[in-house]
């Protein structure tokens, strides 16, 4: 790839640049700079004699516009969904407190989860974390702590983070197919679900809305985990293997759908953590020992 860049360098600084927009700048000077053909041209490409035609193009707007994509806007869609989701959950749990189990503990079990369904949920919650973490050192690590802990020490870190991203796709992308095919049974939507909406699904208030075996709000996200694990998996995977059917500038895309929709899910599971933990009594049982109180299940 360098080899490859400094060879089409040399021939664009030495071959006609491709003048589509008037200028007073002779890009066949001896003496023309970089700089120069990049302010008045707007792009530096030339010709080429390698099979690689995409490195002909060594610079140009739409790079710039992504550029700004990805130091500026994703920062801000990230350091928004992110924090501002931290926060809402702050002011909900100092407000609303743990929604406890109303008619307490009967002290007997129900089976939630099998084992089977309980390693798919973890092996996934996992390598989500993982990615997650992961993909965020992409976009905030450099700006967040390059300079506190040396550039060495980020370097190190960033190549074993990239390469866990990599590898760990795979488990998580057959995670997400599992939990889609176990559990589509009980996630269809249904009136019953537009009705727990309404009534603030035993959340927002005191009311008790009925349930088949997953709520509302726990289909809306297996929703989230299956249409955004695809989402990230499609453009990851577009993103991992480059230039295989795509150009620069689906390669552009795919990194920016990517970064979105995984800074959302980020969002989204942080809620879901929140209410299998904190915000819930009981709710952890069913993932971390299988069973719940029957009273929860009621
Ligand atoms: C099948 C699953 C996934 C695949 C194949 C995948 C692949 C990739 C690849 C190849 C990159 C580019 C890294 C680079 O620039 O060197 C990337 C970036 C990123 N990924 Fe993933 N990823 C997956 C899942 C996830 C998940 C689940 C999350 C978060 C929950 C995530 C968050 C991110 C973020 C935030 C970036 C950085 C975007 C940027 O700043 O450019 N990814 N991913």
């Amino acid at each position: 790839m360098a080899g490859a860049l400094a060879l089409a360098f040399m021939v664009a600084m030495s071959a006609p640049v491709s003048a589509q927009q008037p200028s007073s700048v002779n890009p066949t000077a001896a003496a023309v700079k970089e700089q120069q053909l990049l302010q008045q041209l707007k792009a530096i490409q030339g010709r080429g004699t390698i099979p690689d035609v995409k490195s002909y193009v060594l610079e140009h707007p739409v790079g710039r516009d992504w550029q700004q994509f990805h130091n500026v806007t994703l920062r801000w869609i990230g350091g928004i969904a992110i924090l501002g989701m931290l926060a809402v959950l702050l002011i909900f749990y100092l407000s609303r407190g743990m929604v406890m189990i109303k008619s307490g503990r009967s002290g007997r079990t129900i089976v939630r989860f099998n084992s089977f369904e309980r390693f798919v949920h973890w092996m996934t919650a996992t390598c989500f974390i993982i990615l997650a973490v992961t993909g965020l050192n992409v976009t905030f690590g450099r700006p967040l702590f390059a300079s506190t802990v040396g550039s060495e020490a980020f370097t190190t870190w960033s190549e074993w983070a990239k390469y866990a991203h990599n590898y760990l796709s795979f488990p998580f992308t057959i995670g997400v197919v599992l939990i889609f095919l176990m559990w589509i049974g009980g996630n269809i939507p249904n009136a019953v679900d537009v009705e727990w909406f309404k009534r603030g699904g035993g959340i927002i208030g005191d009311d008790h809305p009925p349930a088949y075996r997953f709520n509302g709000g726990q289909k809306a996200i297996y929703w989230i985990v299956v249409l955004g694990g695809a989402g990230v998996a499609i453009t990851g995977y577009v993103l991992m293997f480059p230039f295989y059917g795509t150009d620069i500038d689906s390669m552009q895309y795919a990194e920016m759908i990517h970064a979105v929709v995984a800074m959302l899910f980020v969002a989204a599971m942080l809620g879901h953590i929140y209410i299998g933990t904190l915000g819930m009594e009981g709710a952890f049982e069913a993932m971390g020992e299988r069973a719940v109180d029957i009273n929860w299940a009621k």
